[in-house]
């Protein structure tokens, strides 16, 4: 009989005690907010690299609260090294600028949140010269065919904002690796709790840490988890680069937060999930309802992948239409109680928003996407049955009883 003893906790062990430690000044048994710009810097700072970000000097360089949040995020994800930035914006931004130069080739998920799109097909394109492939990256046979000799990175969002499309992030690692690229992951809609993109070969994970990590709704926060030698060295590069360089540093306040959200990270995925497929249940059944898209039902077009690559759940994210024009999509939004119409996601209430099927980017989506819009619902720590009873009654008011 093999042992039980594991030298790596579980991840509900490392959300709670990785990054904490009492803290030596005052004795407290969990990190304290330090809200400081400069540090103390040594008797002879003349060997100090000003731009430097091993000792503690300035917060543009590094902060005590940012430094414990990136030990806890690093371990979450079992990575080797993280970086936490102001938003995921900065995250995404600061792996693009450290990564590529003048004439490199991204191959990038064509179902992404909409800053990630804009960077890569208009941003960096017009200023930098780099340019990008969008590809339906659920199919590694269109990743393959969009590599080219001057791919530096392949970029993929799993599951992917708005569509909820899954991504095979093993197989994509291995087209990546066999041209000399690097694979980062998007894995915002997962969280380290339901996949944990470096184990199946990505160098680096993004989060958006505003969403599920934080899960209050009430700090912003990005960051990026490397894995392996090229994965830490492209840490360090957004380090000095987006960061101490081009200040992109998130402040001690939000890290804090972040920090004692991410405790219960587990916890709340685990309802997010059970309260997304109850209300995706629901939803499917109902005749008024045009469409749903969540990962957990038998109709989602990658259920099977996702059963097979995503652990305890498929997610508290979905998008669906009401049978009905635009005008009705807003009128029923108006009609909920209980959820709310906000931009945003992977906060403790739900939250939805309806985008039109005319949007930019609607010709990269499913069928029914461009036919009807969709209301992207951010399914929230409520009781389901709650929800359920809320979209019923909108349901009810906006098209009628069923
Ligand atoms: C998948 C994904 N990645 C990145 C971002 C950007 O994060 P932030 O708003 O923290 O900049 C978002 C925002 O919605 C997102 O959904």
């Amino acid at each position: 009989m093999s042992s039980p003893h594991r030298d790596v906790p579980r991840l509900a062990t490392l959300a709670v005690h990785a990054g904490n430690a009492v803290d030596a000044g005052s004795g407290a048994i969990r990190r304290p907010l330090v809200m400081a710009n400069s540090y103390a810097l040594p008797d002879d700072p003349s060997e100090l690299s000003w731009s430097g970000t091993g000792t503690p000097l300035y917060t543009r360089n590094g902060g005590a609260n940012q430094g414990w949040l990136e030990e806890k995020l690093a371990a979450l994800d079992g990575g080797d090294a993280a970086v936490a930035l102001a938003s995921g914006m900065a995250a995404i931004h600061g792996l693009f600028f450290a990564a590529l130069r003048s004439g490199d080739h991204v191959v990038c998920s064509d179902n992404t949140y909409v800053g990630t799109y804009r960077l890569l097909t208009e941003l960096l394109p017009a200023k930098y010269g780099i340019t990008a492939t969008l590809v339906d990256s659920s199919d590694p046979d269109a990743v393959a065919a969009a590599i080219r000799p001057e791919t530096r990175l392949v970029h993929v969002e799993t599951p992917a904002n708005p569509t909820t499309r899954i991504t095979d992030v093993a197989a994509v690692a291995e087209l990546a690796h066999a041209a000399g690229a690097l694979l980062s992951v998007d894995a915002t809609f997962a969280t380290p709790v339901l996949q944990r993109p470096l184990a199946l070969g990505a160098d680096v994970v993004v989060h958006s840490l505003t969403k599920y990590v934080n899960g209050h709704g009430d700090a912003m926060g990005g960051a990026l988890i490397g894995g392996g030698a090229a994965g830490t060295a492209l840490v360090d590069d957004v380090r000095r680069d987006a960061m101490v360089n081009v200040g992109g540093a998130i402040s001690p306040f939000n890290a804090w937060l972040i920090m004692r959200g991410s405790v219960t990270l587990p916890l709340r995925m685990r309802a997010h999930c059970a309260g997304a497929q109850a209300v995706a249940e629901f939803l499917d059944r109902d005749p008024r309802v045009a469409y749903v898209a969540y990962p957990g039902l038998a109709s989602h077009p990658q259920h099977a992948l996702a059963a097979r690559t995503l652990d305890g759940g498929f997610g508290g994210m979905l998008a669906f239409a009401v049978d009905g024009d635009a005008d009705t999509q807003n009128r029923f939004v108006a009609a909920l109680r209980v959820i709310t119409s906000a931009v945003s996601l992977g906060h403790d209430e739900s939250l939805v928003v309806h985008v039109s099927g005319d949007d930019e980017r609607a010709r990269y989506y499913p069928e029914d996407f461009r036919r009807y819009g969709h209301l992207r619902f951010s399914v929230g720590l409520e009781d389901p049955r709650d929800l359920v009873a809320d979209l019923d009654q909108a349901l009810t008011a906006t098209v009628g009883a069923c």
